[in-house]
């Protein structure tokens, strides 16, 4: 999973695509680089580590030439150094690659054996040695070669090459992973996405699966995966050309966070009438009456919110949920039901296991539905319905502003959901309406305890690992809080259902493996309240994340405490999303971790 970008300019290409890289650094960063072509001359410059080590290998050594490929890499075959970055090369061509060749052990194997040498790990470089093979031994033509090598190709890749001797020539395919060809005048540009485009132009043409396309500064052709030409349409792309700042906080992760006040009113505001307190659904969507199940799937983050609506669309619609990570989902034989529906979440709107189920639904007859931040994804474009969330673009690879304005989205739907099943009252939506309405105003609140939590989190980051409990709504929050933690400061957590903690994981707990529970004023509290008293007789630090009422009756021997305001019991999680983003925040921030760009990850993951 990696950004690819290609520029067939007028000018330079490095520093071009060095910018196009700068905006795909979300896609991976464990090692960059950059192919060029000058008068028919292929040369390259490749760097581990961040985007910032190939900018300074570029001032030392440039890279002239207006024709060029660059890529970004999360590694999957091979560790991330300087031979295992891409561009990957021959004397002949250059290829990047995004995605995973699954046969590329076969293919090696058979060229080594035809006496080819290969000088990475990594399975991409199948493909370049692919290439030169045909076109020497075959004599083909690029695009012949091209198209032989990725018909050779099994697995979900995106590829970009160019050739020596060709000065004016890229060649691309996709099949699993997304690619998106920019037309400029008299340029062109290639990119995993349109916002990697958007600095060079806002005419985009997606491919298809199973598309490959020969593009010249002045032409595009087309082919499917029958061979057949065709032509996809080309759209006028609304990714904005600004890069997103930091806004004076010291991290994008920090930002975002306080930026959820904002993006959460901007999120209600697209399903609400704040007047007569009712939720009105995009047009075309479920008709909820008529549906006997709804899927619900997604990854990481995403899939805990989905996780959190399994409570609100049982409780307020009565609708049987069926709700699995998207990774497990399509390797279950589920038994589709004739009018389901199936509801994806993700902020990428690319990850390649959500992409994978949102197919898998699709093939058993499921109408799909999606959450998800980035309109023009892969995601987005697959769907019948798509329920808007107005997070913004989210930078810091830890989810925190995207989490909230999901759960804001489905909170909505499942409202709708109820109206719709004849389960809530006027009333009762009305009562929702308002608890929404008030979410702004107290995210701004929780935000307050920030310095606090900054202290506490002083301890947490001496700890060898946290556990999080919670109860209804609080379960998934136990699981988010452990994840964002763990992600960012590298200490082990782990959430559970309070009530299970007593069944294997209550032996773990001593002095230095401290307990955040999540205990929201709900019917669930004392039960809740219960389960930290196990732990705090077991001489066990609890830390009491609850509102003051709750920190009155049961906050006295609790280790810390975290205060938050007071909401509708249902709505809870999107209040308790902020202290347990801040905690995980500020034990990273203690420990000196990276908070954005965390080792191991990637914002968007695009292989399965
Ligand atoms: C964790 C996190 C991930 C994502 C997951 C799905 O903080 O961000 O767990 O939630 O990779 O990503 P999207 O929502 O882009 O499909």
């Amino acid at each position: 999973m990696c950004g690819i970008i290609g520029v067939l300019g007028t000018g330079e290409a490095a520093p071009r695509i060095m910018a196009g890289l700068k905006r795909l650094e979300y896609r991976g960063y464990d090692s960059a680089g950059v192919a060029t072509v000058n008068n028919g001359r292929l040369d390259r410059r490749r760097a581990p580590g961040k985007l910032g080590n190939l900018d300074a290998v570029l001032t030392d050594n440039p890279l002239p030439g207006s024709a060029g490929i660059g890529h970004t890499r999360w590694a999957t075959h091979g560790v991330p150094n300087e031979t295992n970055a891409h561009p990957h090369a021959t004397e002949r061509c250059a290829v990047v690659h995004n995605g995973i060749i699954e046969n590329f052990a076969e293919l090696r194997r058979e060229l080594e054996e035809k006496g080819v040498v290969f000088e990475s790990e990594t399975d991409a470089e199948v493909c370049p040695q692919l290439i030169t093979y045909y076109l020497e031994t075959e004599n083909m033509t690029p695009a012949e070669a091209f198209k032989k090598a990725i018909s050779r190709m099994r697995g979900a890749f995106a590829f970009a090459a160019i050739f020596s001797g060709e000065d004016d020539l890229m060649i691309c395919g996709r099949k699993g992973s997304p690619l998106a060809i920019g037309r400029g005048d008299g340029e062109m540009f290639l990119g995993s996405d349109a916002y990697a485009l958007a600095p060079f132009t806002n005419r985009v043409t997606y491919l298809e699966e199973g598309d490959w396309a020969v593009i010249t500064r002045d032409t595009i052709d087309v082919w499917d995966e029958s061979g057949a030409k065709v032509t996809r349409p080309e759209k006028i792309s609304a990714a904005s050309q600004g890069l997103v700042d930091k806004d004076g906080h010291r991290h994008f992760m920090a930002k975002e966070i306080h930026e959820q006040p904002e993006v959460i009113a901007h999120t209600i505001s697209r399903y609400v009438d704040p007047v007569a307190k009712t939720v009105h659904l995009p047009k075309g969507s479920f008709d909820f009456a008529r549906l006997d199940r709804l899927t619900i799937s997604a990854c990481g983050t995403a899939y805990y919110a989905g996780l959190v609506s399994k409570y609100w669309f049982e409780k307020w619609a009565r609708l049987p949920i069926e709700i699995d990570v998207a990774s497990e989902l399509r390797y279950r034989d589920v038994p589709w039901t004739a009018n389901g529906g199936a509801l994806f979440i993700s902020q990428s709107g690319e990850t390649a296991d959500t992409l994978a189920a949102l197919r898998e639904a699709r093939a058993n007859g499921q109408q799909i539905a999606t959450v998800v931040n980035v309109p023009e994804s892969s995601i987005a474009r697959e769907s019948d319905i798509i329920f808007p969330m107005a997070a913004g673009p989210e930078i810091g690879v830890a989810s925190t502003k995207a989490f909230t304005c999901q759960l804001v989205s489905l909170a909505c739907i499942a409202i709708a959901a109820g109206r719709a099943r004849g389960v809530l009252s006027v009333q009762e939506e009305q009562d929702l309406v308002s608890g929404l309405l008030e979410l702004p105003r107290l995210v701004t609140e929780a935000l307050k305890q920030s310095d606090h939590i900054e202290t506490i989190a002083r301890d947490i980051a001496k700890a060898t690992g946290v556990f999080y409990i919670g109860r209804g709504v609080s379960y998934p929050m136990a699981l988010e809080g452990a994840l964002k933690l763990k992600e960012i400061s590298y200490i082990h957590a782990e959430g559970y259902a309070s009530g299970e903690l007593k069944h294997g994981p209550i032996a773990l707990i001593d002095e230095n493996l401290p307990i955040a529970v999540i205990a929201p004023m709900d019917a669930h509290f004392e039960k809740t309240i219960s389960n930290m008293q196990e732990v705090m007789a077991r001489d066990g630090k609890a830390l009491l994340i609850s509102c003051k009422d709750g920190i009155a009756k049961a906050g006295a021997k609790a280790w810390a405490t975290i205060e938050t305001p007071k909401t509708h019991p249902m709505l809870s999680p999107i209040i308790y999303a902020v202290p347990v983003q801040l905690l995980a925040y500020f034990t990273a921030t203690t420990k000196g971790t990276d908070v954005d760009q965390p080792r191991n990850l990637a914002k968007s993951v695009t292989v399965e």
